[in-house]
């Protein structure tokens, strides 16, 4: 791991309800303690529940993102819909852009791209996912498409300081397949070599996420270039998500 903070960014994709607060309580505890200080917990439930994750983490270090946003701005006719003011009113400072899930559902590049900008405009982080499919792996085309994603979704975004990037392999979301620490560690390079490349910034964050659990995090871990995990599944045990904490700095 490298030396600012680890980030654990617990994305609950659409499981929750109101009663699943109470679940938070030991990774509250686990924040009060000294030995993980350097550490950003991040909680991305459901936007229906974000209100009560406010009410128990609001005195704590414990911050809280979305997992998704409308691309415009301004409210308006958009049934179903939330935009960034509306996440950053909840008490959210995160949002998740370019999930796998979302793109699949329509998200594209430049829907992205406009989301991006626009909860920039709110004061926003970003986790920003990238992430090739089985297909474009095996044909050599990962860092083609990364490429692509990186360049279109961040279009005319100046500044990376708010952005945190997140790698996740379509193909490892959910499955339990994961790349060994070499070969991610392979990977992280290259991307970080994209990224620093558009923005000349030295020091990009980046997170991986894909079937993170309390068994692999032993090999993940060993990946130095990384700086957190993007934890579907797992996170929302929260025993199995202090595991994965307590083991990555074991
Ligand atoms: P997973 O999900 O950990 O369940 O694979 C990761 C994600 O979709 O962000």
């Amino acid at each position: 791991m490298t030396n600012t903070y680890t980030y654990f960014i617990a994305n609950w994709k659409m499981f929750g309800l109101k009663k699943s607060v109470f679940g938070l309580k030991n990774v509250v505890n686990l924040t009060k303690s000294n030995n993980f200080k350097n550490i950003k917990i991040v909680y991305c439930p459901p936007v229906t529940i974000l209100s009560q994750f406010h009410q128990l983490t609001k005195k704590t270090k414990i911050s809280l993102g979305a997992q998704n946003c409308h691309h415009e701005k301004n409210f308006g006719p958009h049934t179903g819909n939330i935009n960034a003011k509306m996440i950053k009113d909840v008490g959210a400072k995160y949002v998740i852009l370019g999930h796998s899930d979302s793109r699949n559902e329509g998200d594209t590049d430049e829907l992205i791209n406009k989301k991006i900008k626009n909860a920039l405009l709110q004061n926003l982080k970003i986790i920003f996912c990238i992430g090739e499919n089985l297909k474009e792996r095996k044909n050599n085309k990962t860092f083609l498409v990364i490429k692509k994603q990186i360049f279109k979704g961040l279009e005319n975004v100046k500044s990376i300081d708010n952005i945190i990037f997140a790698y996740e392999p379509v193909w490892s979301i959910g499955s339990g397949k994961v790349l060994t620490a070499d070969a991610l560690h392979n990977d992280i390079l290259n991307i970080k070599k994209i990224i620093q490349k558009k923005y000349k910034f030295k020091n990009p964050k980046i997170l991986y996420g894909g079937s993170v659990n309390e068994k692999n995090i032993l090999e993940l871990k060993n990946v130095s270039l990384l700086n957190g995990f993007l934890i579907g599944g797992a996170s929302q045990n929260q025993k199995k998500f202090i595991d994965i904490i307590k083991k990555t700095f074991k």
